[in-house]
């Protein structure tokens, strides 16, 4: 035998027993004529000690950070015990051991705290790997796959493999592509989700289909974006919007209590795009806290149902009335900040990442007086009223953004949120779900002066907006004015679920008849050859009976990142990529040999 225990196991009721453990020597303390070594494997810590005895063979073969040791000897009760750890009551008295293996000195210090830098922790990411925080992690990972598949094994979903070597399927990134070497000059494209496939698999009556997949996204990275990520991917048949987001809130209030514990008993609240947009600068809003946006001005065409309330800005201030859209938030309890506070405020507004050219302020004064940055064109009285407008309370501090309608709107969602986060309204433990809802169809490409999905070209109209897309001819004649266009308003059969400002899944009920799949494709700019070479298995697949059906797809490094506690996804997956798409462990991506490329019939042509 091994081992008879793991080093997370033995208690004070096992004192007296005789045990064997195996794992990595952690620490060596020596203390005079005895040595404690902390042994680590996978389950935790146990403390041996190393009697008088056993000091001779010990200095013949000293022992190393990471060594692999085996030791035998009698659980005993701690006299120093440990409160920190579970095993923190006894230590093995040890009566024999073995080195299994040497380590070399590792290159940062294997525990929680660790003084390896990411790039040196992602080089020897097998050793960071034996991190218990790392650890923890992957631990949460499974559980979060496990509650997953147990939940959908018992709605009936079905786990079907798709293949990864395949033609491209539209997400919005850029395709991966392999060489083939049976057909010289063609090329695979590796899967940006297996979208097709599960549409497929719909038309073959796999009714409720899932599985947890690897997709592939040449796309820039950011902390929640990797080149190969995971999918929670889901299709049904024969289902409403509604099924899928019962089915799918469902899951996740599942997940929320097999692995953290927590009864997600609240309504999932839901919100259609445009009110996302229009309350919270942006389409995946945290909604954990309010300090929603105060539309003071705003172009005539982009929220039509709304009031124009321009009229109480009016004034002398350039700024306001040159810009085409003016937005205020109220922060509760800042009215005192300090000239120093607000100063750093302004330029936060204006690092590039917000690239504002400055903010505005209102000081709502405990005592019932206003103080504001743009005094000198506003009364007291116009001050009052822009607070009131913005439900501001005394003690508020009123931010203000003007410029162009889309920089403007993203600025405010951005201050917002560091707003949120400096006054510690965005707890981790604090998690709360949301639905958007009726998406655009369709987004303008100012490149090529086309319209371009959204979601992606498999997503339907509203019913209500079918006719209007059919009926249309999708050409923009004139760009500036691409938002007259009755392609702008058309709305989407789509969904978003967004956990505390993240988008952790989204998906849509898709288009099943080829005739309105054409007409998709043409908007899109396909014309028929295109179509047929692109997608010709779909649409024909389409002329043998599709059932309605549609589904979605969670990003389930994202979902576990964030149930960790955590913005960024690499810290849950195993063998991550850094930000440049490398993987610095195993040096790839890397060159490939001449020979390889001789049977590829591939010659580079780099420039
Ligand atoms: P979508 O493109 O919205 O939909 O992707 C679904 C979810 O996957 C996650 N995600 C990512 N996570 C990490 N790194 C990335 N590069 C990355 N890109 C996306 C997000 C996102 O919400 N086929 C459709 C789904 C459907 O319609 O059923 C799709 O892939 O959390």
């Amino acid at each position: 035998m091994f081992r008879s225990h793991t080093c997370g196991e033995l208690r004070i009721g096992n004192v007296n027993q005789q045990t064997t453990l195996a794992g990595w020597v952690q620490t060596v303390r020596k203390f005079g004529s005895i040595t404690f070594v902390d042994l680590r494997d996978r389950y935790g810590i146990t403390q041996l000690l190393f009697g008088e005895n056993l000091q001779a063979q010990l200095d013949a073969n000293p022992l190393g950070r990471e060594f692999v040791l085996q030791a035998t000897g009698t659980v005993t009760e701690r006299s120093n015990k440990n409160k920190n750890i579970p095993t923190g009551e006894v230590e093995i008295t040890v009566t024999s051991f073995k080195i299994l293996n040497k380590s070399e000195v590792p290159p940062f210090k294997i525990e929680d705290d660790t003084d390896g830098g990411d790039d040196l922790r992602m080089k020897y990411r097998f050793l960071d790997l034996r991190r218990n925080a790392v650890k923890k992690n992957l631990e949460l990972r499974y559980a979060v796959g496990r509650s997953t598949r147990n939940y959908l094994h018992e709605n009936n979903f079905m786990d079907i493999e798709t293949p990864f070597l395949i033609k491209s399927t539209p997400e919005g990134a850029r395709d991966f592509v392999v060489p083939s070497r049976m057909n010289p000059g063609q090329f695979y494209a590796l899967p940006q989700s297996p979208q097709t496939f599960k549409q497929l698999l719909m038309v073959s009556g796999y009714d409720r289909y899932y599985q947890i997949v690897k997709c592939f996204r040449d796309e820039d990275l950011r902390a929640d974006r990797q080149p190969e990520f995971t999918q929670i991917d889901c299709e049904m048949a024969f289902v409403e919007q509604e099924d899928i987001l019962q089915m799918f809130e469902s899951l996740v209030k599942r997940i929320f209590k097999d692995v953290k514990g927590i009864d997600y008993s609240e309504v999932v609240e839901r919100m259609t795009w445009e009110e996302a947009m229009w309350q919270y600068g942006n389409d995946k809003p945290d909604i954990r806290f309010g300090m929603k946006l105060n539309n003071l001005k705003f172009p005539s065409h982009t929220f039509t149902t709304k009031q124009d309330i321009s009229s109480i800005i009016a004034g002398e201030f350039a700024v306001f009335n040159e810009a085409e859209t003016v937005i205020a938030i109220a922060v509760p309890n800042c009215s005192e900040y300090t000239r120093k506070q607000t100063d750093e405020l302004v330029e936060w507004v204006k690092r590039p990442q917000i690239g504002m050219k400055g903010l505005a302020f209102i000081k709502c004064n405990t005592d019932g007086t206003f103080k504001s940055s743009i005094d000198k064109f506003y009364t007291e009285e116009q001050l009052k009223n822009i607070a009131t407008t913005c439900n501001a309370v005394a003690g508020d501090l009123i931010l203000i953004l003007a410029g162009t309608e889309e920089k403007t709107r993203k600025a405010t969602s951005d201050l917002r949120m560091e707003m949120g986060k400096r006054l510690g309204l965005r707890k981790d433990d604090d998690f709360k779900l949301l639905w958007v809802l009726d998406f655009p169809l369709f987004e303008y490409a100012e490149e090529d002066n086309r319209w371009v999905a959204r979601h992606h070209p498999f997503t339907s109209p509203k019913p209500s907006d079918t006719d209007t897309m059919i009926n249309n001819n999708p050409r923009i004649e004139n760009a500036a004015e691409y938002l007259k266009h009755p392609y702008a308003n058309i709305k989407a059969n789509a969904y978003d679920m967004v956990l505390n400002g993240n988008e952790i899944g989204g998906g849509s009920i898709r288009i099943f008849q080829k005739e309105l799949q054409q007409k998709m494709f043409e908007a899109l700019g396909m014309d028929t050859e295109e179509q047929q070479h692109k997608f010709g298995f779909l649409l024909g697949a389409f002329e043998y009976g599709a059932p309605p059906h549609g589904g979605l797809a969670f990003g389930f490094d994202r979902l576990c990142a964030i149930l960790g506690g955590s913005e960024s996804i690499r810290d849950f997956i195993a063998f991550p990529k850094n930000n440049s798409g490398r993987d610095v462990m195993i040096d790839a991506p890397s060159t490939i040999d001449d020979k390889q490329f001789d049977e590829l019939q591939i010659k580079l042509n780099l420039k």
